[in-house]
This record gives C-alpha cells, sequence and structure tokens, in this order.
C-alpha cells in the first residue's frame, strides 16, 4: 500500500468517526502525520531536487547577513556572557551553520559564549542538522517542540525561524449568507470535499476581531491560529532578546483585502505549484501566507515590542548584503563563486519574481533597552 493510500485511509476513518474534520486538522496530517507527512517523512523537501527554494537554500549570504545582525543584538544587550541562538523549524541545519560559521570565522568574542538549541518537529532531523553542524558539535542542544513550550526552557538571545509559520495548520473560513463559517473536509465515496459549517471555535472570531477583519460576502481566507499559540510560547522561553521571523506573508489588511477572494493556500511538489491540497496528501507542501499583523498584536500583549518589519530585500540591504558581497569581490574566490553569489543577491532582493518582495522580516524585543538594529540604518546612509 502506498503511504498516499495509508494516509487517505486515516483521514476517511478520522472523518467517519467525527462526521467531519477541520481543514486545520487535515492540513496537520498531511504535513505531520508521524512516517506519513510531507515534513514527517523521508525525502528531500528544499532545494534543487525538493518541492520548493527558501531562501536558506539560494546561498549562504542570507544567513550570514542574518548573522551580522545577530551580533548586533548581542552588542546591544551589552555583550553578555551567555547569549543563546535558538532556531525553530530548523530543517536541514543549512541556516543554522551559516549563521554560526559566520560568528565562528567574525565575531570570536560572540562565538565563545553561544550555545545553539534547534527546535524541530521532525526528530529525524536531528540526525541532518548534527551532521550540517558538526564543525560546533559542543554547542548544540536539541528540544522537541512540546520541551520549547512547556515552560521549562528559558534563554537570553535570539530565537528565529524561517518558514516555520506558514507551515502551522490553517483553519479556513467563508463569509457566507449566514455569517461567518469554516470550511470542513467530508469524504463521499473515497473522494474529500469541502462543506461549509459553524466555526469550531470561538478563537477564530477572536482573532479575526483583534486585527479588526470582516471579509465580504462569499470572501475565503485562512486562520492561522497556531501562530499565535507558537508565538505565546517563544515568549515565554525568551527571558531578554529578540524573536526575528522570516516568512511570506503580509500585514492582516493586505493579506484580508478583499480582491483575494480565495485565502492564500497554496501547494508546492517539485517546483510546481499547485491549487488542490486533496491530492498528493503527504507527498506535496500544503502552506498559506502569514499574517503579520497578529504576530505584532499578540506579540505587544506578551511583552514584545516590534521593532522592525520590512520587506527581506530592505532588511537584506540595511543589514549588510552589500558589504558581504563586496569582501567576496576583494578574496581569492573563484569567478565562479563570485558569479554566483551575484546571481543569489539577484534572487534573494530582487521584488517580482525574486524573494525580495514576497518575503519579510519581523524583529520582536524583550526587555532590551536601547535597541539599535543594523537593519534600522537608513539604506545608503
Ligand atoms: C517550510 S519548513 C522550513 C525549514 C527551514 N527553516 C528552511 O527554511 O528550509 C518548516 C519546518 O518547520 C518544522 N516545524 C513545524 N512545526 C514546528 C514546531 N511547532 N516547532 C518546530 N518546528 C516545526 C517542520 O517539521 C519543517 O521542518
Amino acid at each position: 500500500m502506498s503511504e498516499d493510500s495509508t494516509l487517505r485511509d486515516i483521514l476517511d476513518q478520522r472523518i467517519a468517526q467525527q462526521g467531519r474534520i477541520t481543514f486545520a486538522d487535515f492540513m496537520a496530517a498531511c504535513l505531520y502525520e508521524p512516517g506519513l507527512g510531507y515534513y514527517t517523512s523521508p525525502g528531500r523537501k528544499v532545494g534543487a531536487e525538493g518541492d520548493f527554494y527558501t531562501s536558506i537554500s539560494v546561498h549562504a549570504a542570507f544567513g550570514r547577513v542574518i548573522a551580522r545582525e545577530m551580533a548586533q543584538m548581542w552588542r546591544c544587550m551589552g555583550s553578555p556572557a551567555q547569549f543563546t541562538l535558538v532556531e525553530c523549524g530548523a530543517g536541514n541545519g543549512r541556516l543554522a551553520c551559516d549563521i554560526i560559521d559566520y560568528l565562528a570565522e567574525r565575531e570570536p568574542g560572540l562565538y565563545g559564549n553561544l550555545c545553539l538549541a534547534l527546535v524541530e518537529k521532525e526528530p529525524s532531523l536531528e540526525s541532518a542538522q548534527g551532521e550540517m553542524l558538526a564543525a560546533h558539535a559542543g554547542k548544540i542542544t536539541w528540544l522537541s517542540p512540546d520541551e520549547f513550550g512547556s515552560g521549562r526552557f528559558s534563554f537570553s538571545g535570539c530565537l528565529y525561524s524561517n518558514e516555520l509559520i506558514d507551515a502551522l495548520p490553517v483553519h479556513r473560513v467563508e463569509m457566507t449568507a449566514d455569517g461567518l463559517q469554516e470550511i470542513y473536509v467530508t469524504s463521499n465515496d473515497g473522494e474529500f470535499r469541502e462543506e461549509n459549517g459553524p466555526l469550531s471555535t470561538p478563537d477564530i472570531k477572536a482573532y479575526l476581531e483583534r486585527i479588526s477583519i470582516e471579509l465580504r460576502p462569499g470572501q475565503q481566507a485562512e486562520v492561522n491560529l497556531s501562530a499565535p499559540v507558537w508565538l505565546a510560547s517563544a515568549s515565554k522561553a525568551l527571558h531578554k532578546g529578540f524573536i526575528l521571523t522570516i516568512d511570506y506573508g503580509f500585514p492582516a489588511a493586505e493579506l484580508f483585502a478583499p480582491h483575494r477572494t480565495r485565502g492564500t493556500l497554496m501547494c508546492y511538489h517539485r517546483h510546481q505549484t499547485e491549487e488542490n491540497p486533496y491530492i498528493r496528501l503527504g507527498q506535496q507542501d500544503i502552506t498559506a501566507h502569514v499574517d503579520f499583523t497578529t504576530l505584532m498584536k499578540c506579540g505587544e500583549g506578551l511583552g514584545l515590542r516590534s521593532e522592525w518589519f520590512g520587506e527581506q530585500y530592505r532588511f537584506l540591504l540595511s543589514a549588510g548584503i552589500i558589504e558581504e558581497i563586496e569582501e567576496v569581490e576583494r578574496s581569492s574566490a573563484t569567478d565562479e563563486q563570485k558569479l554566483k553569489l551575484r546571481l543569489a543577491l539577484k534572487k534573494l532582493i530582487m521584488p517580482e519574481g525574486g524573494m525580495g518582495d514576497t518575503f519579510r522580516l519581523l524583529i520582536q524585543s524583550k526587555g532590551v533597552e536601547s535597541v539599535r538594529l543594523l537593519c534600522q540604518r537608513r539604506i545608503g546612509g
């Protein structure tokens, strides 16, 4: 029996038992059902042989610029003797490796005091991360999401994630003649179908009210209830320091704008986009754009100050990608390596077709008095 049909059978059984399931439960199974979900089954997900690129897979310069900003965060905190980096959803460990390589090379004062904690839902990735980070083995610890959210883990430093929030399961809603309804998944003769019903939890209504969003008649949208829950555990674990979130998404007014009639749900398989989440179960990625307004608003309620929010290209330009390129240009790197960096730069910062304006960064701080980040510098000034 192929994995696809095993997962389909599991979902059919759940639907038979419950009558119907929320889209969030459907998506959670497709991405994370142990051994069968997209992220919990073997196979390359990211890069040329996988299903999609992330900024990390494009070039190490991305991680190196983030590392520059992290060194600045450490300085803003008074260069403490203990500084912990925590990555949530670390995947194969590539970003952590690019960051920590830079710090080892350029920031020995920080590197000497550094700990790196990797939080990843899929435990089997630990060995890939261990291999990737072998040169820094003594500095690394691993935590499950449960341990991370238990309240027993506390740190000062910077918690960061790349494309974590868009991979959390979302509820789907539609504004109907009967008011706001939830889109459920049901099954008929082995085919998944969607049907509307009352909201599965009042948290959905509260979510939209918090950001003052009222959908237009007929408009569908996604509601990511896991994002504020994740942020609350992140904020609880962070004693003092920063949370840096990188993802594709928009402020709420843009994300839920009336022209976006069918939300932003999208699937990826072998670098092709696919709108139908009910095929290739467990073999295609399912994502939805991130609502950064909710992260900022909930953060403020948790004592997190929003320090910087904007497009990836603005962050990279002001935090040091040009310096990074100048250094490579001056170095003994081969012409091929230099060309690779220029092409990567184009991809990372180009709006329209590149990753420059689709991706956004949010930096929040907790308990740090005078914050002066590199990305807060004026570009060119
Ligand atoms: C889209 S991938 C991004 C991987 C990597 N950051 C990158 O950019 O290539 C999302 C990752 O987050 C992990 N993940 C999902 N929920 C998580 C959670 N609550 N805590 C930690 N990791 C989680 C998934 O297993 C997956 O490896």
